[in-house]
């Protein structure tokens, strides 16, 4: 069974939707262990309610970016992970980190990128009139919010949204697009080589779209 850590900052509600999926037996993997760099995460006691090993690497307690990626990529080689999920993580991962894990290392962005990278997508989606939005699961390179995607899922921007109505769309949609392509991973459909996706075997396919 794939192993799996899950990297998280806050409520981890796209950790759920991963854990569940486990749970009804969609995803063929484990949760080996879900690591915030904040200690009061609500993702953490979620975690703990479905009996998953919780731990908090606060970013606060080291002086500089490389010693925490250092600190991180020594639990998960520890923890043996075979694919690290950020879910939430609102850490930017330095360099020698994602080169050591690329291709094990996977994020969810709320937006249809590459539109969109960075922060305030909703925001900023809304503020350019756009008529669609959406998530996207990327394999992470060293480039911000710039990986190849794995798959996304759109939704409709409406006339009267707000950022927040927006963002409740799109997360609904993240809680499906998700849990499915961790499955695909789990189960050797889905790989990265030479900074591009392999899907069932095809090399450079548009991403899938929900
Ligand atoms: C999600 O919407 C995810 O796409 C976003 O943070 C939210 C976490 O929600 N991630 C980013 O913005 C990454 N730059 P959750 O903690 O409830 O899963």
């Amino acid at each position: 069974r794939l192993r799996i850590a899950v990297l998280i900052s806050g409520s981890g509600s796209n950790l759920q939707a991963i854990i569940d999926g486990i749970e009804t037996g969609e995803i063929d993997a484990t949760i080996v262990r879900v690591i915030s760099n904040r200690p009061g995460a609500g993702g953490l006691e979620r975690a703990r309610r479905h009996g998953i090993d919780t731990e908090v690497i606060d970013h606060r307690q080291f002086a500089r970016r490389a010693d925490y990626d250092r600190r991180l990529a020594g639990r998960l080689e520890a923890l043996a992970a075979d694919l690290v999920v950020l879910a939430g993580f609102m850490r930017i991962l330095g360099d020698a980190f994602v080169e050591r894990f690329e291709g094990q290392l996977i994020n969810i962005h709320p937006s249809l990128l590459p539109a969109y990278r960075g922060l305030h997508t909703h925001e900023r989606v809304i503020a350019d009139g756009q008529r669609q939005h959406g998530c996207s699961v990327h394999y992470v390179i060293p480039e911000l919010d710039a990986g190849p995607v794995i798959a996304q899922a759109v939704v409709p921007v409406h006339a009267d949204d707000t950022p927040a109505r927006l963002e409740d769309r799109v997360r609904a949609m993240e809680h499906r697009l998700y849990p499915r392509v961790v499955q695909w991973i789990a189960a050797g459909r889905v790989a990265m080589a030479n900074r591009s996706v392999v899907f069932d075997g095809q090399t450079g396919q548009t991403p899938v779209r929900l």
